[in-house]
C-alpha cells in the first residue's frame, strides 16, 4: 500500500518537472542570445538607503524638458509631483503654465488653457500615429515607467543615451535609423539626443553628455518609481522592530520558561 503511494507520488514529481523544465528552457535559449552588458554606474538611489540627488534630479528634469520632451511623454506624472524635486507651489505652477492642455469649458466649448499644477505633463504628440508619422515610423514610448520597464533600467537607459557611435564599415544603417551599441540589434530609430552643452544647467554644472545621461537617468527612476525613497524608510524600520520585538520575545520567554527550569 504504502509503496504503491509512493510511485504515484513518484510520478506526479517526475511530470511536474518535466513540466518545470520545459517552462523554462525558451528562457534559457532567449537568455543566451542576450549578450549585450551596459557599464555600471554608481546611483545614488541604489543600495538599502539610497535615495534621490535632488540636484541631479533637478538637472535631469531640464534635460527632459529641453531634449527628449519634444519626442517623449511623461503622461503618468503631474506637475504638482515636481515639489517631491524640491520645487515650491509657485514655481510648480509657473512650470505647468508653460505647456496648453485642451479642456471644456462651462458652455461645453472645447478650449485651450494654461496646464495646471495637477495636470499631467503634456504629451507632444496627440497620439501613437502621430508619434510614428513624425518619427520615420518609429514609435518613441512614453517615459513615464522607462526605467522599470527594461532591465537593469538606470544602466540600460544611461548606456543607451551614451552609446551613439559609428557604425563599423561592414554594418549597413538604413535612412532614419541610427547606430547605438548598447541596443539590441544595434540599429535605432531615434536620433543620438545628448551632445556636448547641449543644454545650460541651471545650477553651472558642465553638460557633458555622461553628465546629462546621469541626470535625465536619475529623473526618470525617480518618475518610475517616486515612492522610492519612502519604501526604503519604511523597510528600515519595519526590519528594526521587527529585530527589537525578537529581543523582547526572546527575554519574555526566558521569564516564562524561568520556574519550570528551575523545578
Ligand atoms: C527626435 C525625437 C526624439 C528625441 C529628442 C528623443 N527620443 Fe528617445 N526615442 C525616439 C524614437 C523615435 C524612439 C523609438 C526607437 C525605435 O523604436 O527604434 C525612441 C526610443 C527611446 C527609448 C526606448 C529604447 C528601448 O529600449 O526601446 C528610450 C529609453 C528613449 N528613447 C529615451 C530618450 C531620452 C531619455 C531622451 C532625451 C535625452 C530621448 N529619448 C530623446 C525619439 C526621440
Amino acid at each position: 500500500m504504502f509503496f504503491q503511494n509512493y510511485k504515484i507520488r513518484n510520478k506526479h514529481l517526475i511530470n511536474m518537472f518535466t513540466f518545470i523544465i520545459l517552462l523554462l528552457s525558451p528562457q534559457v535559449v532567449l537568455g543566451a542570445g542576450d549578450s549585450i552588458s551596459y557599464p555600471e554606474n554608481n546611483w545614488s538611489f541604489s543600495g538599502i538607503t539610497g535615495t534621490f540627488d535632488r540636484a541631479s534630479q533637478q538637472r535631469g528634469l531640464q534635460v527632459y524638458k529641453e531634449v527628449c520632451s519634444g519626442c517623449h511623454g511623461l503622461r503618468l506624472v503631474a506637475y504638482r509631483n515636481l515639489k517631491a524635486l524640491g520645487y515650491n507651489d509657485d514655481e510648480v505652477k509657473a512650470f505647468a503654465a508653460e505647456n496648453s492642455v485642451s479642456d471644456i469649458d462651462d458652455e461645453g466649448e472645447t478650449i485651450e488653457r494654461a496646464a495646471r499644477p495637477s495636470d499631467k505633463f503634456v504629451s507632444p504628440y496627440p497620439n501613437k500615429q502621430a508619434a510614428r508619422a513624425a518619427n520615420g515610423g518609429a514609435y518613441p514610448p512614453d517615459l513615464s515607467l522607462i526605467v522599470k520597464a527594461r532591465a537593469n533600467g538606470a544602466d540600460y537607459l544611461h548606456a543607451l543615451l551614451t552609446g551613439y557611435v559609428d557604425a563599423p564599415v561592414e554594418k549597413k544603417v538604413p535612412d532614419g535609423m541610427y547606430f547605438n551599441k548598447y541596443y539590441a540589434g544595434n540599429l535605432i530609430g531615434m536620433p543620438q539626443p545628448l551632445y556636448e552643452d547641449g543644454v545650460t544647467f541651471a545650477d553651472g554644472t558642465t553638460a557633458t553628455q555622461a553628465q546629462m545621461a546621469k541626470d535625465v537617468t536619475t529623473f526618470l527612476a525617480w518618475a518610475s518609481e517616486p515612492e522610492l525613497e519612502e519604501r526604503k524608510r519604511i523597510g528600515i524600520s519595519v526590519i528594526l522592530f521587527l529585530l527589537l520585538l525578537t529581543i523582547l520575545s526572546y527575554f519574555a520567554m526566558r521569564q516564562i520558561w524561568a520556574p519550570i527550569k528551575n523545578k
